[in-house]
């Protein structure tokens, strides 16, 4: 069976969009539920100014706890002091986050794209000098809630000086949950034939119910490395209109029929997104959810 990675970001992503503020030990909870249920990757936390995201602090207790934790544990970053935060609290793994469009980095990072894209090989540079796993996102990968949509060979290039200047990954986030599976299908074929599948992943929203198919189309162009959050959770709470990505749940139960392994158990899963809903109770359920369930019960999972 051909391996597909699934990284949850649920712990940060999901957690950053809650009004409801989880303490470092429930995060550390979700954590060991989600690596209870196989996942191996995992965006744990944010080094980000506490005003701008609350929930996102006590990131750096949340990664000093997981320092004899086997996993690949990642935390986001925004900027130079970000990685200076992360990697004093014990970080190996940072994905440093940049956005397509001008006015996305304005907002979410207080940046022009100059001055990101300068961050963002500054961070590459001392990362791989420190032997730290560096990703990158880049955000609004197909449309920008200030912009509109945006042009593929925009995204080609900016993936060519990331990957220059030493990023192990690129991310491609439809932070809004706007792209078509058409318009996946597209970036992801050129981006894996330019640069090879092994650096490409793709991070969708599921705003509107089109982030599953999203994933396959990708997943059919060769991408093998996927975001998602624990019963759906996310949303950025810088690009109006974005809700949560797409479920772990669904996204482990179309692979594991497709037969790809993800090493990851449907019924630990469940276990995790019990625990998500009962600590956030706004928290929904994913589409999976009911027919899981049922499979538990009859002992089917
Ligand atoms: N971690 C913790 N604190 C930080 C920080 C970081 N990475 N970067 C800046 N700060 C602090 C500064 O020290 C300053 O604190 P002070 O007022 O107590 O002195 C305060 O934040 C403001 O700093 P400034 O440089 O003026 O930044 P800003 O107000 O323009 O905000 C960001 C810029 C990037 C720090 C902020 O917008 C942010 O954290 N955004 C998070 C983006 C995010 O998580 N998006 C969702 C994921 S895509
Ligand atoms: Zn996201």
């Amino acid at each position: 069976m051909e391996k597909v990675w699934v990284r949850d970001v649920g712990p940060r992503d999901g957690l950053q969009n809650q009004t409801q503020v989880l303490d470092p030990k429930q995060r550390l909870q979700l954590i060991q539920a989600l690596l209870s249920a196989g996942l191996t990757q995992i965006e744990v936390g944010a080094f980000v100014s506490p005003r701008a995201v609350p929930a996102m602090a006590g990131s750096d207790h949340v990664v000093s706890a997981l320092a004899n934790t086997t996993g690949e544990f990642s935390v986001l970053i925004p900027n130079e002091k970000g990685y200076d935060l992360a990697t004093a609290a014990g970080a190996r793994h940072i994905a440093i986050v940049v956005a397509s469009s001008e006015t996305m980095n304005q907002k979410n990072i207080g940046m022009s794209n100059e001055q990101a894209f300068r961050f963002a090989k500054t961070v590459l540079a001392r990362a791989s000098h420190d032997g730290v796993h560096a990703s990158c996102y880049i955000a609004t990968a197909w449309e920008c809630p200030f912009e509109g949509s945006i042009n593929e060979d925009i995204i080609l290039q900016q993936a060519e000086v990331l990957i220059a200047a030493g990023a192990k990954e690129i991310v491609l986030a439809d932070t809004i949950g706007a792209a078509t599976p058409q318009q996946s299908a597209t970036l992801t074929n050129r981006l894996c034939r330019e640069f090879g599948s092994a650096l490409i992943a793709c991070h969708f929203h599921d705003t509107r119910g089109m982030g599953i198919a999203n994933a396959y189309a990708a997943l059919e162009s060769g991408v093998r490395r996927f975001d998602a959050s624990i019963a759906g959770l996310g949303g950025c709470p810088f690009a109006p209109g974005a809700s949560g990505n797409i479920a772990t749940e669904d996204l482990v139960l179309m692979l594991n029929q497709q037969g790809y392994d993800t090493g990851i158990s449907l019924a630990d899963l469940a276990t995790a997104a019990r625990l998500t809903r009962q600590w956030l109770p706004g928290v929904g359920v994913a589409k999976s959810t009911q027919w899981i369930e049922r499979q538990i019960e009859k002992g089917a999972l």
